[in-house]
């Protein structure tokens, strides 16, 4: 027992050099993953909604969230919408009426196309664009103007 723990501790520094080199070539490769997602909201922040917005969000979570993610953070379906690539400078409150009448092709990520949402009319599309914007909002996500 004394003799197990001795040997233990002789050997920590070089467990704890080799703790560190593994969590930096883990830093290393999460931050190189991340690189092209740098713009989403680490943290999400959710703010306290209007009655419209409150009505946005229902009509979001039966509708989108299943691909979009709740509170719009995205999933391996979809994106995250309370992303600064939405911001109402790039995609307008038209964008979100398109995407739900049209669908999507797939163009910023891979996560494919997005089928038409027909099943949402469009006055549930108005409060649900309404939702997606106080959450931008709260997030720092403001308009910019759009010149890609
Ligand atoms: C089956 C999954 C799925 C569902 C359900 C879904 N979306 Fe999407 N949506 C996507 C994907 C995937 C993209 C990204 C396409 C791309 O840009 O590569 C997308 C993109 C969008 C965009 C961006 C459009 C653009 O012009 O780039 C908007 C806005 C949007 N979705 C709104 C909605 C709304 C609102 C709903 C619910 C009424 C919804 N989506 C439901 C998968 C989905």
């Amino acid at each position: 027992m004394e003799h197990q723990s001795k040997s233990l501790m002789s050997r920590l520094p070089a467990l704890v050099v080799a703790l560190v080199i593994i969590g930096g070539i883990g830093v290393m490769i999460s931050n190189a993953v991340s690189t092209p997602d740098q713009d989403a909201v680490a943290e999400l922040i959710i703010p306290n909604l209007s009655p419209a917005a409150e009505t946005g969000k229902q009509v979001f979570d039966n509708n989108c969230a299943a691909c979009h993610g709740a509170n719009a953070s995205g999933t391996d379906m979809g994106p995250p919408l309370a992303h600064t690539i939405y911001n109402p400078g790039h995609h307008s409150d038209a964008a979100f009426f398109i995407a739900a009448k049209n669908g999507v092709r797939r163009h910023h990520w891979n996560f494919g196309d997005m089928p038409p949402q027909s099943q949402v009319s469009e006055d549930e599309l108005t409060s649900l664009v309404s939702y997606i914007r106080e959450l931008q909002v709260a997030n720092g996500i403001t308009y910019q103007p759009h010149n890609m």
